[in-house]
């Protein structure tokens, strides 16, 4: 029998890199520069084991053209966001990228806020994801780390779950930090138990990335904005590296 792994032994979360706020520079002039294309090469040199980015339905940052380059220049995993709207449901189907991860869209939101209440949209979803599925594409969906929606997600055959960590990194005080934390964990041991694979994401930077690094259920980090902003001063592939280096496993300094 295996003997009980200690934290600081198991393999580190897979760490995908969004690079969304690349193409939102770009888009501020509505020119070629900076590429999201060559960013996510980028990353990928620096250790990035895939890549993320959102097609909007207001395609403000990320461009249907930048997901076809994205997806036939970069030799890791193309994970496409997305929202149940037809018109980009039908981009994503045109390009295939390996995975989708279904995500919950305003129009007025500077990001996406919270996660989607799949009890809401059951029948659509279920759907959706065997539409993806039958392309063999897999299919994530971007939940509240609460326990009827990680159900939910498990019910409409969807393979993984995103927790959305937004919660956790803005809240102030260490004991609701501490309560937020609890919540993810116990929300990713659900998933696990339900056969599906457990991703986290959204507001985590190089300050409160660890303790969730080190959940033990969490298999993948999907982080865009503060790899972004830091690259500004020290260069994409720096950026890259020094959250990769966070987010080896071990306990929480
Ligand atoms: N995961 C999902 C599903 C998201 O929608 C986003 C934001 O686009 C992220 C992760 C990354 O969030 P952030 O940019 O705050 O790191």
């Amino acid at each position: 029998m295996r003997s009980r792994a200690s934290s600081a032994e198991l393999a580190p979360p897979r760490l995908g890199v969004n690079v969304d706020h690349i193409a939102t520079v770009r888009q501020a002039r509505l020119g070629d520069s900076p590429d999201p294309v060559e960013a996510a090469l980028s990353c990928v040199r620096a250790g990035a084991d895939h890549i993320v980015c959102h097609l909007r339905e207001d395609r403000r940052h990320v461009q249907p053209r930048d997901v076809e380059r994205l997806r036939g220049a970069v030799n890791v995993p193309l994970n496409l966001e997305l929202s149940m709207a037809e018109d980009v449901v039908a981009v994503a189907l045109r390009l295939r990228p390996y995975s989708v991860t279904v995500v919950p869209e305003r129009r007025q939101e500077l990001t996406t806020e919270g996660g989607l209440d799949i009890r809401r949209h059951l029948g659509r979803l279920k759907r959706l994801v065997e539409q993806f599925r039958s392309q063999q594409i897999a299919v994530s969906i971007f939940i509240d780390p609460i326990e009827e929606h990680v159900a939910a997600a498990a019910n409409v055959g969807a393979g993984q779950v995103e927790l959305h960590t937004g919660r956790y990194a803005r809240a102030g005080a260490p004991a609701q930090r501490k309560a937020e934390l609890a919540q993810l964990q116990r929300a990713a041991r659900q998933a696990k138990r339900r056969g599906l694979v457990v991703a986290a994401g959204h507001g985590l930077d190089y300050h409160n990335v660890r303790p969730v690094a080190a959940l033990r259920d969490v298999a993948e980090l999907n982080i865009g904005f503060s790899i972004v902003a830091r690259a500004v001063f020290v260069g994409i592939e720096q950026a890259v590296r020094e959250m990769r280096a966070l987010i080896r496993r071990g306990p929480a300094r």
